[in-house]
């Protein structure tokens, strides 16, 4: 029993330490967004129909404007812009902060992030699942790691612009914004969970729901 426990241990350790996107199964499989088919990623498109626009994206090549509420843009190269990423397991992302501006706590649930600092100096931090910050203030050209699924930020502290390139082991890590996604999803989160979860009252979370709603255009 004890042996059967220990491999049991041993399996979860190691599926736990591969997980990541699957690998893959071909050269490419260039996402194939008008298949109807329902698959963990998209449908490929036939071989015969894919050109070097399928692997090209030229939408980091300039900074993002971050006129927002926190000062901040990101600009993400997934497979959702970059189509022969399907399957393949990595993606960017560039993050354009102003000075004073935040790239609010966020996570992403399918990878770990290793961001790149193309300008600037940011105070940057990631928090443990056993609740302990692991923060570092980092310069134009050195690298940060947020490891995957724990919740971190980015915040510029400076008076100069900054910018990061971030790198993902996954076609789509997908990314939630800590207090965006409890204050501002659809269905709305009942008060009465903000409430009792943040220890404030209804006005304040009202407050801050009206706040952080997205802007309409
Ligand atoms: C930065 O943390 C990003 O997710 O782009
Ligand atoms: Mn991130």
């Amino acid at each position: 029993m004890e042996t059967l426990c220990a491999y049991l241990l041993i399996f979860a350790a190691i599926s736990g330490a591969l997980a990541s996107d699957p690998d893959l199964l071909q050269d490419v499989c260039v996402a194939d967004f008008a298949s109807g088919t329902k698959l963990n990623g998209y449908a490929c498109k036939d071989a015969a129909n894919i050109s070097a626009s399928d692997f090209f994206f030229d939408g980091l090549a300039k900074e993002g404007v971050p006129n927002n509420l926190m000062g901040s843009v990101v600009t993400a190269a997934n497979v959702q812009k970059i189509s022969g990423l399907n399957t393949l397991g990595v993606s960017l992302s560039r993050v354009d902060i102003a000075p004073g501006g935040l790239n609010p706590p966020h996570t992403h649930p399918r990878a770990t992030e290793i961001a790149f600092v193309l300008a600037g100096v940011l105070d940057v931090g990631f928090i443990t699942a056993s609740n302990v910050l692991v923060s570092k203030t980092i310069k134009k050209g050195e690298v940060f790691v947020f490891p995957r699924g724990l919740v971190h930020f980015q915040k510029n502290n400076g008076d100069e612009p900054a910018a990061i390139l971030g790198a993902f082991n996954s076609q789509l890590p997908g990314t939630q914004s800590i207090a965006a996604t409890l204050f501002t999803a659809t269905p709305e989160v009942p008060d009465n969970v903000m409430t009792k979860a943040f220890q404030i009252g209804t006005k304040e979370v009202e407050k801050i729901k009206s706040k952080l709603a997205p802007k309409k255009a």
